[in-house]
């Protein structure tokens, strides 16, 4: 990747005497930006083009060329990548646009072949091309002067990754790389991860995607880079298909966003939901020092923002340093008397600059305290022009010791303030919440970097056991499991069913409705009855062997009746199940993720309640108890108005057990246990009803 990011020298094939041209464009920028290696202009008519000598071919060329900028129509690209791979050329930037975003991919698989024929590595097609502050190279046809700096931009769309050239330049934030990875045809957001996560110009990155190629791995690597690296991401394009495409609750609830967004948080990555929270968030994560700990005062001229920013605080997970005798001790001297020093500290409308000033410096000298939120409501009495400088020294004073943040409310000469301080870096905002969600996104990601990533043992599976039963079903067509079947990988999983056993005779049902224990519920074992309940074949909530006896005889009669013709092989007396929390554990192949584990609260009403959490399989104990406690309803599993807590730890296994099933049988494609109902601690959990679905073997459908 050094060869793409650092190289010696840069071919642009397609630059032209034409300086409207995007080539010669993409030339024009990497003079400008300052690149101080060999420039290579390629164009058959040669001669010179802005004052380097232009080329009419690549193999003319004396010198070794580390990377080339391919701006030639679609129709001449595939020999171009050609001729670059014969002449050794390290890695291709394809700007071209043309291929599989039009569904071209037969013509897009074909460059991607000839690259790897000679191990070169493509960029692209369809980018904007790529900037590196390593090398000073400025290789894409965006509007240039990017200033130099510590954030990596990706970005899947070239408009954006364009736009962001002129947005980070407006507001003073330095790139280290920018890169646009369009149809991700050869390199893709993961090869770029590793180059970025180990270059010591990038403190943080900035992905924007569209759509997620190679999900496996990027949960992996992602995982990996935030351990070191704060890493925040846009994505766009909320697609349905996942769901679309699912035949159970577990797929249709998982829409491809709501397992992007549990897979982001699962890897560390922060998860911006506009362009200008991402942007504001890379912005503070690459100045701000790495705190000490996490609880911030907010000091403020305003109750009623002060409130406000309270309330920012809880929604953003700041915490607010809280020990009142400190907080009195440390203002006491600085601060009007009727003002507050419980945190927010509120100077009130009365307070001077001076006021204010002394104030936040003695939050920033304070050791105790970790971070500063300053508001600041603009007052009849007050100078913008002080206020400027004010706030502009203190920042530079601080900058380096603690995270601060600022919001002004006011009018025209406010704007002007903050727009003023903005250009010059400072973090500052208009509105509370915007000003408090960096600082909600340096905590996450700091108290991310500190954790001990997860050892997930390994598991005590049978799975040739399993596949063998889904290879017994497949030869019979099915892609589906009958209950039985189900049954007997629920056995391999370690997962309790409720009691059952089939009987053939009276005797026998009342023999084994005793030994399981009344309530029992029974039901007609027999592969011609398919609509058990509409043939009268299933008898609940039996109380005594009276209500066996009766039960028995009715079922019988009815199913003859029903179906005269049917074979009738006995009938199944189980265990009545209890009342419980009824929970749902699911696992399935994402289209983009691969094998994912989710978790919820289950029974009938899971699709409208949604409450559900996902994570990439396999899992670890610590990522199936994180699952638990991260659902809206986890209240009612610790207990709620006097009951007891619930008997989590089981379902804690179980979750694992079904990651593990699920990435070793890539058969599987969605297994769901719903109701899972929890008991209380140390009664344990019972799997009510299984259902498991699998690829059938070619040529076969799915049942
Ligand atoms: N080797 C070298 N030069 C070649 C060549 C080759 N194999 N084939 C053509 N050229 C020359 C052309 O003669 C021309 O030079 P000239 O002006 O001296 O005649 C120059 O390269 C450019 O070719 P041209 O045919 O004029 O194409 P163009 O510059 O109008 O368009 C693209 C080329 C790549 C910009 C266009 O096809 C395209 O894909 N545009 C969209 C780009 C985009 O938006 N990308 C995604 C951004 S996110």
């Amino acid at each position: 990747m050094k060869r793409l990011f650092d190289p010696r020298s840069v071919a642009v094939i397609g630059a032209s005497s034409n300086p409207a041209k995007i080539g010669t464009r993409v030339v024009a920028n990497i003079l400008g930006g300052g690149y101080h290696g060999d420039v290579y202009p390629i164009n058959p008519r040669g001669g010179e083009i802005l004052g380097c000598t232009a080329y009419p071919s690549i193999e003319a060329v004396e010198g070794e060329v580390d990377l080339a900028i391919i701006s030639i129509p679609a129709a001449g690209v595939l020999a171009a990548i050609d001729a670059c791979g014969l002449k050794g050329v390290g890695h291709a930037v394809v700007l071209t646009s043309g291929f599989s975003e039009i569904g071209k991919s037969e013509e897009e698989r074909q460059i991607v072949e000839a690259a790897k024929a000679h191990g070169m590595r493509i960029l692209g097609p369809n980018v904007f091309g790529i900037f590196s502050a390593a090398a000073s190279l400025d290789a894409t046809f965006g509007p240039g002067g990017i200033r130099p700096g510590h954030v990596a931009i990706v970005s899947q769309s070239g408009a954006l990754g364009i736009a962001m050239i002129g947005k980070t330049a407006a507001e003073s934030v330095g790139l280290s790389a920018l890169v646009s990875v369009g149809n991700k045809s050869d390199l893709d957001e993961s090869d770029l991860l590793e180059y970025l996560v180990d270059d010591e110009g990038t403190s943080v990155i900035l992905l924007y995607i569209e759509g997620v190629k190679g999900g496996e791995r990027l949960v992996r690597t992602l995982s990996k880079v935030t351990e070191r690296k704060p890493v925040v991401v846009i994505k766009s394009g909320r697609s349905t298909r996942g769901a679309m495409a699912a035949a159970s609750h577990t797929g249709s609830l998982a829409g491809a966003d709501a397992v992007f967004d549990d897979l982001m948080r699962q890897c560390g990555v922060l998860r911006a939901t506009s362009v200008q929270e991402a942007f504001n968030w890379v912005r503070f994560l690459s100045t701000a020092p790495a705190p000490s700990g996490t609880e911030a005062v907010i000091v403020t001229n305003g109750g009623g923002i002060g409130v406000l920013a309270t309330d920012a605080c809880e929604a953003y997970d700041v915490k607010l340093y809280d020990d009142q005798t400190v907080l009195k001790e440390t203002f006491s001297g600085v601060m009007p008397t009727f003002g507050s020093s419980k945190n927010p500290v509120d100077l009130t409308g009365g307070a001077s600059a001076e006021d204010y000033e002394r104030a936040l410096d003695a939050v920033l000298e304070e050791e105790r305290m970790d971070a500063a939120i300053a508001l600041y409501c603009e007052t009849a009495t007050a100078d913008a022009d002080r206020f400027d400088a004010l706030l502009r020294d203190l920042y530079g004073r601080f900058r380096d010791r603690k995270p601060i943040v600022f919001s002004l409310f006011g009018g025209a000469s406010i704007d002007r303030v903050i727009r003023s301080l903005r250009a010059d870096g400072v973090p500052v905002f208009g509105d509370v919440y915007e000003a408090v969600s960096p600082l909600g996104a340096l905590y996450r990601s700091w108290r991310g970097q500190g954790r001990e990533p997860e050892e997930i043992p390994e598991a005590s599976l049978d799975v040739e056991a399993v596949r063998s039963i889904l290879v017994t079903a497949g030869a019979e067509g099915r892609g589906f499991l009958l209950a039985d079947e189900a049954a007997r990988v629920a056995e391999e999983l370690d997962l309790p069913l409720p009691a059952s056993a089939v009987a053939r005779s009276l005797e026998e049902a009342v023999e084994k409705a005793s030994r399981i224990g009344y309530p029992v519920a029974m039901k007609i074992v027999s592969k011609d009855v398919v609509h058990k309940s509409d043939a009268g074949g299933v008898a609940l909530d039996l109380e005594d062997e009276t209500e066996v006896v009766d039960a028995y005889q009715a079922i019988l009669r009815n199913c003859r009746a029903y179906k005269p013709t049917a074979t009738i092989e006995g009938v199944e007396i189980a265990e009545m199940v209890r009342p419980g929390i009824e929970t749902i554990v699911g696992a399935r192949r994402d289209p983009s993720f691969g094998p994912v584990v989710m978790f919820g609260l289950g029974g009938i009403y899971v699709e409208v309640m949604k409450d559900v959490a996902f994570r990439a399989a396999p899992v670890g104990p610590r990522t199936a108890r994180e699952m638990i406690a991260s659902i809206r309803s986890y209240p009612l599993l610790l207990g709620v108005r006097g009951e007891s807590r619930k008997d989590t730890d089981p379902v804690a296994g179980v979750i694992e057990r079904i990651g593990h099933l699920v990435t070793a049988c890539p058969e599987i494609t969605d297994i769901e246990i719903n109701p899972l109902v929890v008991y209380d601690q140390e009664d344990g959990i019972r799997a009510v009803d299984v259902r498991i679905l699998f690829d059938p073997p070619k040529g076969v459908k799915r049942g």
